[in-house]
């Protein structure tokens, strides 16, 4: 009976997508916190930009606050994915507070790019999306001041330091890969002597997500990228994919699809931010089941093997 039968639609699944090394150790980092000292642990910020792991999280045993003052002197407290400034860890030690910082590997690695320019005298330029949590965190390594915040070509042109042979630059880790290479292409003409990391500090989650998410627009009728509205790599994602000239929409997850939005797509390209769990990609593939007699084809464009470790002070529950 052809009346019920269901519209033919070719899933393209963007590989590697979804979490990456410095989501995966933050959440057991949580969760093995728990496993030491016992609920409740208490969470500075949202440890990754997903609810659904918050959720998860708080079920375990976690409180999330956005502040050290709400956590009491005598819980452990975790400090989330993206970084702290300086001052946080700070007040937790004059606190005698129990603290893990479960700050990725790879923003720890920016922080102390910023602190090496900072002593040798330079100004930074922080290249970074305004108020985001890593941004603060970087730039909250040196002294109030050190560093300018650059978040576009625009901010770039009209730049004036005072030293202009003096300057270094660093990225937050999340960045549009193409955009950046422009916000430094930009920095590096008019500041030939400014220092900084080979191309930019973006990590390779990063990079590997927007050149999948690439590879399927080019396919693709529609782009759907998981993740939540805060997150800045999954927004990074559903740019790329616009840009790549195959309209994207970013949501968190199945229940939150405009199915009109599809209607027309015969191949919809599906990916997931460096914080969004793999199983809300496979509830976005089985509700389209539901509608569309559906295929799904892996578009792989990179492998990754990359695991960080656990801080040390963990690793005797790891
Ligand atoms: Fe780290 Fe990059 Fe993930 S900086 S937290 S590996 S998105």
């Amino acid at each position: 009976d052809s009346a019920t039968q269901k519209p033919t639609l070719t899933i393209l699944l963007a590989n590697p997508r979804g979490f990456c090394a410095g989501v995966d150790r933050a959440i057991k980092v949580v969760e093995l916190a728990i496993e030491k000292y016992g609920a409740p642990v208490y969470v500075r910020h949202e440890i990754v930009h997903n609810r659904y792991v918050v959720e998860s999280l708080e079920a375990k045993g976690a409180i999330f606050v956005d502040e050290l003052d709400a956590v009491p002197d005598d819980v452990p407290v975790v400090f989330s994915a993206h970084g702290v400034p300086k001052s946080v860890p700070q007040e937790a030690r004059r606190r005698s507070m129990i603290y893990v910082d479960a700050t990725c590997p790879l923003v720890s690695k920016v922080h102390r790019e910023v602190e090496y320019h900072f002593s040798a005298g330079r100004h930074i330029l922080m290249i970074g999306h305004a108020g985001h949590p890593e941004v603060i965190g970087t730039m909250g390594q040196v002294e109030d001041g050190a560093m300018t915040l650059i978040e576009t070509v625009e901010d770039a042109e009209n730049l004036h330091p005072a030293d202009p042979d003096n300057l270094a630059f660093a990225t937050q880790t999340t960045l549009s890969v193409d955009d950046t290479a422009d916000i430094v292409a930009t920095l590096q003409r008019r500041f030939p002597n400014i220092a900084g990391p080979k191309k930019e500090d973006i990590c390779y989650a990063t990079t590997n997500r927007q050149d999948a998410v690439k590879a399927i627009a080019a396919d693709a009728d529609r782009v759907i990228v998981i993740g939540a509205p805060n997150s800045s790599n999954s927004r990074r994602l559903v740019e790329v994919s616009e840009k790549a000239g195959c309209r994207a929409i970013l949501i968190q997850r199945a229940a939150d699809l405009d199915w009109d939005w599809l209607s027309g797509a015969r191949t919809i390209g599906i990916t997931a931010g460096a914080s969004a769990p793999e199983i809300l990609v496979t509830e976005l593939i089985d509700a389209l089941k539901t509608r569309y007699d559906a295929r799904v084809e892996l578009r792989m464009t990179a492998e990754e093997d990359v695991i960080f470790k656990v801080p040390p002070i963990l690793r005797d529950v790891a």
